[in-house]
Protein backbone atom coordinates (compact mmCIF):
# COMPACT_ATOMS: atom_id res chain seq x y z
CA UNK A 1 0.00 0.00 0.00
CA UNK A 2 1.13 3.60 -0.95
CA UNK A 3 2.69 5.25 2.52
CA UNK A 4 1.05 9.05 3.47
CA UNK A 5 4.01 10.26 1.66
CA UNK A 6 3.19 9.01 -1.92
CA UNK A 7 -0.62 9.53 -1.48
CA UNK A 8 0.17 13.10 -1.03
CA UNK A 9 2.55 12.77 -4.50
CA UNK A 10 -0.11 11.73 -6.52
CA UNK A 11 -2.46 13.96 -5.26
CA UNK A 12 0.62 16.98 -6.89
CA UNK A 13 1.34 14.69 -9.86
CA UNK A 14 -2.85 15.60 -10.37
CA UNK A 15 -2.69 19.17 -9.59
CA UNK A 16 -1.88 20.47 -13.19
CA UNK A 17 -4.55 18.79 -14.72
CA UNK A 18 -7.17 19.69 -11.61
CA UNK A 19 -5.60 23.35 -12.58
CA UNK A 20 -5.86 23.55 -16.33
CA UNK A 21 -9.57 21.78 -16.52
CA UNK A 22 -10.49 24.10 -13.38
CA UNK A 23 -14.82 25.43 -14.17
CA UNK A 24 -14.56 23.64 -17.54
CA UNK A 25 -17.14 21.80 -18.91
CA UNK A 26 -16.63 18.37 -19.79
CA UNK A 27 -19.51 16.05 -20.74
CA UNK A 28 -20.10 12.36 -20.41
CA UNK A 29 -21.52 9.51 -22.33
CA UNK A 30 -22.36 6.79 -19.57
CA UNK A 31 -23.19 3.91 -20.88
CA UNK A 32 -22.04 0.05 -21.53
CA UNK A 33 -21.59 -2.36 -19.17
CA UNK A 34 -20.24 0.30 -16.86
CA UNK A 35 -23.81 0.81 -16.38
CA UNK A 36 -25.10 -2.50 -15.67
CA UNK A 37 -22.47 -3.67 -12.69
CA UNK A 38 -23.06 -2.26 -9.51
CA UNK A 39 -19.37 -1.78 -8.18
CA UNK A 40 -18.65 0.26 -11.80
CA UNK A 41 -21.72 2.00 -11.60
CA UNK A 42 -20.92 3.12 -7.61
CA UNK A 43 -17.48 4.02 -9.26
CA UNK A 44 -18.68 5.99 -11.27
CA UNK A 45 -20.83 8.44 -9.50
CA UNK A 46 -17.64 8.47 -7.35
CA UNK A 47 -15.73 9.62 -10.58
CA UNK A 48 -18.27 12.18 -11.30
CA UNK A 49 -18.73 13.23 -8.00
CA UNK A 50 -14.97 13.78 -7.80
CA UNK A 51 -14.79 15.85 -10.87
CA UNK A 52 -16.91 17.96 -9.77
CA UNK A 53 -14.97 18.47 -5.83
CA UNK A 54 -12.11 19.33 -8.48
CA UNK A 55 -13.88 22.39 -10.01
CA UNK A 56 -14.47 20.44 -13.62
CA UNK A 57 -18.24 21.58 -14.43
CA UNK A 58 -19.24 17.59 -15.62
CA UNK A 59 -22.09 16.70 -17.92
CA UNK A 60 -23.82 13.58 -17.70
CA UNK A 61 -26.03 11.60 -20.61
CA UNK A 62 -27.21 8.59 -19.95
CA UNK A 63 -27.92 5.34 -22.37
CA UNK A 64 -30.38 2.47 -21.27
CA UNK A 65 -30.09 0.36 -24.00
CA UNK A 66 -29.55 -3.13 -22.02
CA UNK A 67 -32.39 -2.28 -19.00
CA UNK A 68 -34.59 -1.09 -21.92
CA UNK A 69 -34.35 -4.21 -23.63
CA UNK A 70 -33.94 -6.53 -20.62
CA UNK A 71 -37.98 -4.37 -19.71
CA UNK A 72 -39.26 -5.14 -22.76
CA UNK A 73 -37.98 -8.71 -22.70
CA UNK A 74 -40.12 -9.03 -19.10
CA UNK A 75 -42.87 -7.59 -21.12
CA UNK A 76 -42.69 -10.12 -23.88
CA UNK A 77 -41.58 -7.86 -26.01
CA UNK A 78 -38.58 -8.19 -28.71
CA UNK A 79 -35.59 -5.36 -29.41
CA UNK A 80 -34.65 -4.96 -32.98
CA UNK A 81 -31.44 -2.59 -33.99
CA UNK A 82 -30.74 -1.29 -36.69
CA UNK A 83 -27.28 0.98 -36.98
CA UNK A 84 -26.98 0.83 -33.51
CA UNK A 85 -30.46 2.66 -33.12
CA UNK A 86 -33.48 0.78 -31.18
CA UNK A 87 -36.92 0.48 -33.35
CA UNK A 88 -39.49 2.20 -31.01
CA UNK A 89 -43.06 1.87 -31.31
CA UNK A 90 -45.47 3.48 -28.94
CA UNK A 91 -45.14 1.03 -26.53
CA UNK A 92 -41.49 0.81 -26.30
CA UNK A 93 -41.69 4.45 -26.17
CA UNK A 94 -43.53 4.44 -23.08
CA UNK A 95 -41.25 2.13 -21.58
CA UNK A 96 -38.06 3.44 -22.89
CA UNK A 97 -39.61 6.83 -20.78
CA UNK A 98 -40.54 4.88 -17.65
CA UNK A 99 -36.89 3.18 -17.42
CA UNK A 100 -35.13 5.86 -18.77
CA UNK A 101 -36.48 8.52 -16.75
CA UNK A 102 -38.39 6.85 -13.67
CA UNK A 103 -34.96 3.86 -12.80
CA UNK A 104 -31.31 4.78 -14.83
CA UNK A 105 -31.97 8.59 -14.32
CA UNK A 106 -32.87 8.82 -10.39
CA UNK A 107 -30.72 5.63 -9.99
CA UNK A 108 -27.15 7.56 -11.51
CA UNK A 109 -28.33 10.79 -9.89
CA UNK A 110 -29.19 9.48 -6.09
CA UNK A 111 -25.58 7.93 -6.14
CA UNK A 112 -23.79 10.31 -6.68
CA UNK A 113 -25.61 12.93 -4.35
CA UNK A 114 -24.65 10.03 -1.94
CA UNK A 115 -21.13 11.06 -2.63
CA UNK A 116 -22.10 14.52 -1.81
CA UNK A 117 -22.03 15.52 -5.31
CA UNK A 118 -24.56 18.18 -6.31
CA UNK A 119 -26.68 16.72 -9.24
CA UNK A 120 -29.63 17.02 -10.88
CA UNK A 121 -31.53 15.03 -12.69
CA UNK A 122 -33.29 16.27 -15.99
CA UNK A 123 -34.93 14.42 -19.19
CA UNK A 124 -34.51 16.25 -22.73
CA UNK A 125 -39.04 17.29 -22.07
CA UNK A 126 -37.74 19.33 -19.37
CA UNK A 127 -37.80 22.87 -20.38
CA UNK A 128 -37.27 22.05 -23.98
CA UNK A 129 -34.20 20.69 -23.24
CA UNK A 130 -34.32 18.41 -26.39
CA UNK A 131 -36.17 19.86 -29.05
CA UNK A 132 -37.22 16.88 -31.55
CA UNK A 133 -37.80 15.46 -34.59
CA UNK A 134 -38.71 12.10 -36.53
CA UNK A 135 -35.23 10.47 -37.49
CA UNK A 136 -35.35 9.94 -41.03
CA UNK A 137 -32.94 6.59 -41.63
CA UNK A 138 -31.84 6.01 -44.77
CA UNK A 139 -29.61 2.81 -45.29
CA UNK A 140 -28.39 0.92 -48.32
CA UNK A 141 -29.55 -2.32 -48.80
CA UNK A 142 -28.84 -4.43 -52.00
CA UNK A 143 -26.65 -1.39 -53.50
CA UNK A 144 -30.14 0.64 -52.97
CA UNK A 145 -31.05 3.71 -50.82
CA UNK A 146 -33.84 3.03 -48.56
CA UNK A 147 -35.49 4.88 -45.83
CA UNK A 148 -36.77 3.17 -43.41
CA UNK A 149 -38.97 3.56 -40.24
CA UNK A 150 -37.54 3.13 -37.04
CA UNK A 151 -41.07 4.51 -35.04
CA UNK A 152 -40.48 7.21 -31.97
CA UNK A 153 -36.62 7.60 -32.66
CA UNK A 154 -36.09 11.04 -32.81
CA UNK A 155 -33.03 13.54 -33.92
CA UNK A 156 -32.53 16.69 -32.03
CA UNK A 157 -33.67 19.35 -33.60
CA UNK A 158 -32.58 22.40 -30.94
CA UNK A 159 -31.18 22.19 -27.36
CA UNK A 160 -32.04 24.94 -24.96
CA UNK A 161 -28.05 25.99 -23.70
CA UNK A 162 -29.27 28.79 -21.69
CA UNK A 163 -31.56 25.54 -19.01
CA UNK A 164 -28.26 23.73 -19.05
CA UNK A 165 -25.91 26.57 -18.68
CA UNK A 166 -28.36 27.80 -15.89
CA UNK A 167 -27.64 24.61 -13.87
CA UNK A 168 -23.82 24.55 -14.62
CA UNK A 169 -23.50 28.12 -13.40
CA UNK A 170 -25.66 27.18 -10.45
CA UNK A 171 -23.17 24.60 -9.39
CA UNK A 172 -25.26 21.54 -10.31
CA UNK A 173 -24.09 18.37 -12.84
CA UNK A 174 -27.21 17.80 -15.13
CA UNK A 175 -27.63 14.64 -15.42
CA UNK A 176 -29.55 13.69 -18.65
CA UNK A 177 -31.92 11.41 -19.41
CA UNK A 178 -32.19 11.14 -23.42
CA UNK A 179 -35.73 11.69 -24.41
CA UNK A 180 -37.10 14.43 -26.48
CA UNK A 181 -40.75 15.79 -27.76
CA UNK A 182 -41.75 17.50 -30.81
CA UNK A 183 -44.30 20.72 -31.01
CA UNK A 184 -47.46 18.27 -30.61
CA UNK A 185 -45.49 17.05 -27.21
CA UNK A 186 -44.88 13.32 -29.38
CA UNK A 187 -42.47 11.73 -27.11
CA UNK A 188 -39.23 10.78 -28.69
CA UNK A 189 -36.10 8.40 -27.79
CA UNK A 190 -33.06 9.90 -28.65
CA UNK A 191 -29.95 7.84 -28.84
CA UNK A 192 -27.91 8.98 -26.38
CA UNK A 193 -24.52 9.24 -28.14
CA UNK A 194 -26.19 11.46 -30.33
CA UNK A 195 -27.44 14.03 -27.60
CA UNK A 196 -24.36 13.93 -25.90
CA UNK A 197 -22.37 15.22 -29.28
CA UNK A 198 -25.11 17.95 -29.68
CA UNK A 199 -24.50 18.82 -26.08
CA UNK A 200 -20.83 18.88 -26.17
CA UNK A 201 -21.49 21.12 -29.45
CA UNK A 202 -23.55 23.50 -27.58
CA UNK A 203 -21.92 24.36 -24.78
CA UNK A 204 -18.26 23.83 -26.47
CA UNK A 205 -17.09 21.53 -24.19
CA UNK A 206 -13.80 21.27 -23.07
CA UNK A 207 -13.73 17.50 -23.52
CA UNK A 208 -16.38 14.52 -24.61
CA UNK A 209 -15.47 11.35 -23.23
CA UNK A 210 -17.57 8.39 -24.49
CA UNK A 211 -17.60 5.63 -21.72
CA UNK A 212 -18.46 1.99 -23.85
CA UNK A 213 -17.97 -1.61 -23.55
CA UNK A 214 -15.22 -2.02 -25.42
CA UNK A 215 -10.91 -0.43 -25.33
CA UNK A 216 -12.21 2.11 -27.93
CA UNK A 217 -12.20 1.63 -31.77
CA UNK A 218 -10.29 -1.26 -33.45
CA UNK A 219 -9.81 -1.57 -37.07
CA UNK A 220 -10.88 -5.17 -36.83
CA UNK A 221 -12.73 -5.58 -33.75
CA UNK A 222 -11.64 -9.82 -33.73
CA UNK A 223 -7.80 -8.66 -33.70
CA UNK A 224 -6.75 -6.29 -30.27
CA UNK A 225 -3.35 -5.77 -32.17
CA UNK A 226 -5.50 -3.41 -34.40
CA UNK A 227 -6.20 -1.13 -31.84
CA UNK A 228 -7.01 2.97 -32.93
CA UNK A 229 -5.26 5.19 -30.30
CA UNK A 230 -5.83 8.17 -32.88
CA UNK A 231 -8.45 8.27 -35.46
CA UNK A 232 -8.66 10.90 -37.93
CA UNK A 233 -12.39 12.24 -39.58
CA UNK A 234 -11.80 10.70 -42.77
CA UNK A 235 -10.41 7.42 -41.68
CA UNK A 236 -13.78 7.01 -39.62
CA UNK A 237 -15.80 7.96 -42.64
CA UNK A 238 -13.72 5.39 -44.61
CA UNK A 239 -14.03 3.24 -41.95
CA UNK A 240 -17.83 3.67 -41.73
CA UNK A 241 -18.89 2.96 -45.21
CA UNK A 242 -16.66 -0.03 -46.19
CA UNK A 243 -18.45 -1.84 -42.52
CA UNK A 244 -15.54 -1.50 -40.68
CA UNK A 245 -17.22 0.54 -37.62
CA UNK A 246 -20.82 -0.37 -37.50
CA UNK A 247 -23.71 -0.64 -35.03
CA UNK A 248 -23.39 1.51 -31.79
CA UNK A 249 -20.25 2.85 -32.77
CA UNK A 250 -21.72 4.86 -35.85
CA UNK A 251 -23.27 7.21 -33.68
CA UNK A 252 -20.35 7.82 -31.60
CA UNK A 253 -17.88 8.31 -34.01
CA UNK A 254 -20.87 10.92 -35.41
CA UNK A 255 -20.80 12.81 -32.16
CA UNK A 256 -17.37 13.22 -31.26
CA UNK A 257 -16.91 14.93 -35.01
CA UNK A 258 -19.60 16.94 -34.67
CA UNK A 259 -18.54 17.99 -31.50
CA UNK A 260 -15.03 18.76 -32.79
CA UNK A 261 -16.65 20.62 -35.60
CA UNK A 262 -18.70 22.92 -33.00
CA UNK A 263 -15.26 23.91 -31.10
CA UNK A 264 -15.45 20.63 -28.78
CA UNK A 265 -11.49 20.41 -27.98
CA UNK A 266 -11.23 17.13 -27.65
CA UNK A 267 -13.49 13.50 -27.90
CA UNK A 268 -12.31 10.53 -26.68
CA UNK A 269 -13.98 6.69 -27.01
CA UNK A 270 -13.31 4.58 -23.81
CA UNK A 271 -13.53 1.65 -22.00
CA UNK A 272 -16.24 1.59 -19.04
CA UNK A 273 -14.76 -1.33 -17.88
CA UNK A 274 -12.23 -0.13 -16.73
CA UNK A 275 -12.66 1.28 -12.77
CA UNK A 276 -11.61 4.87 -12.51
CA UNK A 277 -11.37 5.36 -16.48
CA UNK A 278 -12.73 8.47 -16.53
CA UNK A 279 -10.73 10.08 -14.14
CA UNK A 280 -7.08 8.47 -15.54
CA UNK A 281 -7.89 9.76 -19.09
CA UNK A 282 -8.64 13.19 -17.31
CA UNK A 283 -6.31 13.48 -14.89
CA UNK A 284 -2.70 11.61 -16.35
CA UNK A 285 -1.45 11.71 -19.75
CA UNK A 286 -0.96 8.25 -20.50
CA UNK A 287 -3.45 8.40 -23.89
CA UNK A 288 -6.77 6.57 -22.81
CA UNK A 289 -9.14 4.93 -25.37
CA UNK A 290 -9.72 5.81 -28.69
CA UNK A 291 -9.50 10.03 -29.22
CA UNK A 292 -11.04 11.49 -32.36
CA UNK A 293 -8.89 13.79 -34.38
CA UNK A 294 -9.56 17.20 -36.83
N1 LIG B 1 -14.51 -0.79 -35.30
C1 LIG B 1 -15.04 -1.03 -34.09
N2 LIG B 1 -14.25 -1.04 -33.01
C2 LIG B 1 -14.77 -1.28 -31.77
N3 LIG B 1 -16.08 -1.58 -31.55
C3 LIG B 1 -16.92 -1.60 -32.60
C4 LIG B 1 -16.44 -1.32 -33.91
N4 LIG B 1 -17.50 -1.40 -34.76
C5 LIG B 1 -18.58 -1.71 -34.02
N5 LIG B 1 -18.27 -1.84 -32.71
C6 LIG B 1 -19.23 -2.22 -31.67
O1 LIG B 1 -19.75 -1.08 -31.00
C7 LIG B 1 -20.13 -1.50 -29.69
C8 LIG B 1 -20.37 -0.30 -28.77
O2 LIG B 1 -21.61 0.31 -29.04
P1 LIG B 1 -22.93 -0.05 -28.22
O3 LIG B 1 -23.15 -1.52 -28.28
O4 LIG B 1 -24.03 0.81 -28.72
O5 LIG B 1 -22.53 0.29 -26.71
P2 LIG B 1 -22.90 1.53 -25.76
O6 LIG B 1 -23.82 0.97 -24.74
O7 LIG B 1 -21.58 1.91 -25.16
O8 LIG B 1 -23.50 2.63 -26.59
C9 LIG B 1 -18.98 -2.38 -29.28
O9 LIG B 1 -19.32 -3.28 -28.24
C10 LIG B 1 -18.64 -3.12 -30.58
O10 LIG B 1 -19.31 -4.35 -30.66
MG1 LIG C 1 -25.11 2.51 -28.01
Amino acid sequence: MFDSKQKIETLIEAMPYIRRFQNKIIVIKYGGHAMVNPDLKQKFAQDIAFLQFSGLRPVVVHGGGPEITQMLSRLGKKSEFIEGLRVTDAEAMEIAQMVLVGKINTDITSAMVRYGAKALGINGKDSNLLMACKLLKKIKKDDKIKEIDLGFVGDVKSINGEFLRTILDSGYIPVIAPLGSDENGQSYNINADTVAGKIAATLQAEKLIMLTDVKGIFENPKDPKSFISELSFDKAYEMILRGAIDGGMIPKINACILALKNQTKAAHIIDGTIPRSILMEIFTDKGFGTMVVK
